[in-house]
């Protein structure tokens, strides 16, 4: 296990395109994999995470082809149409990635044939039953470890459609049903009580699939066929905010990230940055494919929000829009006056790590005060934050935002295992040099 130093900087000056979002790659290549023809994904993550489902995706027949270049990744792959999956003759590893067990959980139930799902140690630690319990309505025969844990082993074909909702917000769950309704005869509809990340459902409509919303709705009509597309896939928004954040928190930076995913269910850290008076502009706003898309600007505002004294609470319905972002909020928190009260949150402790325990550790590490609750946290700002060997264990996000932390302290700041970041973002710390002034 290696580790990387980080020390204090004056400011991020620069312009970034960042690598395709990493939600959207999934997706992209979940619907090109069961189109009919060649679809060429543009920009696709080069994350682990992304690498996992393309392999899985090999394992069940599907030819797929990877180029490099300046640009980034371009992936091509030839659709084998709903029918056209053959049984792998492996277990499939989703490695660390809860996107691909997940939403290929749903691909599986649809196949008339038994296959085995799991993934790494972190992975086969969170909680599968919330989408074992839809699909077996649906008529899979699964069997998970404990009833409850990967790895999944799956034997599917002639799902029934069901009417279902989340007891838990998630789009990896609703994305898992609605990939599965595509392989139902009839109407599957997932209610979500409080509305999550609609990738899942732009692509699928995008890819030329019946999907349709009404209200907490989302209905999708079984056996539509998918055509192949040509697919540009937007910078990705939560790798941004780690350089967001750090701009934001170093007087006189200048950041302009170019192309990024901005679907109002993944920005909420921009609002909730706003709320605390930072300056960030987006330029150039389009939509690609359905999903909007356009360029970040951020001015790091001098002192934000300097007469806030009440703590900036986050809770409800906005958790699954900033539920990524969490980790670096909480960081910037130590920042601002007032600092963060994070509740609802209680999902965060069964990601790739317990954020809500790795992130107060981590932070009481550099010296900061803050609370644990059962279901989030709260950062007292501002307070200085001291250099410190922060022990990410195992999971990107975290070694991300206390790399951004470390930018911040006093002192050098020690990340212990910081090739993890690569499950997301394998370019995170030489883009970061490359903006870092000293
Ligand atoms: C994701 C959904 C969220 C998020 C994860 C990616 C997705 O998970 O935390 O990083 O792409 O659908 P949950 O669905 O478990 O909330």
């Amino acid at each position: 296990m290696s580790s990387y130093v980080i020390g204090r900087a004056t400011r991020l000056v620069g312009e970034v395109r960042l690598p395709g979002d990493k939600s959207l790659s999934h997706r992209a290549a979940f619907c090109a994999a069961m189109s009919d023809g060649v679809s060429r994904l543009y920009n696709f993550s080069p994350s682990l995470d992304c690498e996992r489902t393309l392999a899985c995706l090999r394992a069940l027949g599907v030819p797929i082809e990877v180029a490099e270049s300046d640009a980034g990744m371009t992936v091509t792959v030839h659709g084998v149409g709903l029918e056209g999956f053959v049984p792998p003759e492996q277990v499939l590893d989703a490695g660390n990635s809860g996107s691909t067990i997940r939403m290929f959980a749903g691909i599986l139930a649809g196949q008339p044939f038994e296959s085995t799902i799991t993934g790494d140690a972190s992975l086969r630690r969170r909680p599968m039953d919330r989408i074992v319990h839809p699909l077996r309505l649906m008529g899979a025969s699964i069997h998970a470890h404990e009833d409850r844990y990967a790895p999944l082993t799956i034997r599917g074909g002639n799902l029934r459609p069901i009417r279902y909702r989340l007891p838990v917000a998630s789009a990896q769950v609703k994305s898992c049903l609605l990939l599965a309704g595509l392989f139902a005869s009839g109407t599957t509809t997932v209610e979500e009580p409080v509305p999550t990340r609609n990738h899942t459902e732009l692509m699928l409509a995008e890819f030329g699939a019946h999907v349709s919303r009404t209200g907490d709705a989302i209905s999708v009509i079984g056996r539509s066929r998918l055509r192949a597309q040509e697919y540009r896939i937007a910078g990705d928004v939560s790798s941004a905010a780690f350089l967001v954040a750090g701009a934001l928190a170093l007087e006189g930076s200048q950041l302009l990230l170019r192309d990024v995913l901005l679907n109002p269910m993944r920005t909420g850290f921009l609002d909730v940055l706003r709320r605390w008076g930072a300056r960030i502009e987006i330029e150039n706003r389009r939509r690609w494919h359905g999903e909007w898309v356009g360029d970040i600007r951020v001015t790091a505002a001098p002192r934000l929000s300097v007469s806030r004294a009440e703590p900036l609470v986050l809770g409800g319905a906005l958790i699954p829009q900033v539920i990524d972002e969490i980790p670096v909020l909480a960081v910037l928190a130590t920042r601002m006056p007032g600092g963060l009260l994070v509740r609802d949150a209680g999902e965060l402790r069964v990601k790739e790590s317990d954020r809500i325990r790795v992130v107060v550790e981590n932070l009481r590490r550099m010296g900061a005060h803050v609370i644990e609750y059962d279901d989030g946290l709260a950062v007292a700002g501002p307070q200085t934050l001291r250099g410190a060997e922060i022990e990410p264990q195992g999971d990107h996000r975290i070694a991300m935002a206390f790399a951004i932390a470390g930018l911040l302290a006093e002192g050098e700041t020690v990340i212990r295992d910081p090739e993890v970041v690569a499950v997301s973002f394998p370019a995170f710390f030489r883009v970061l040099e490359e903006i870092i002034h000293r």
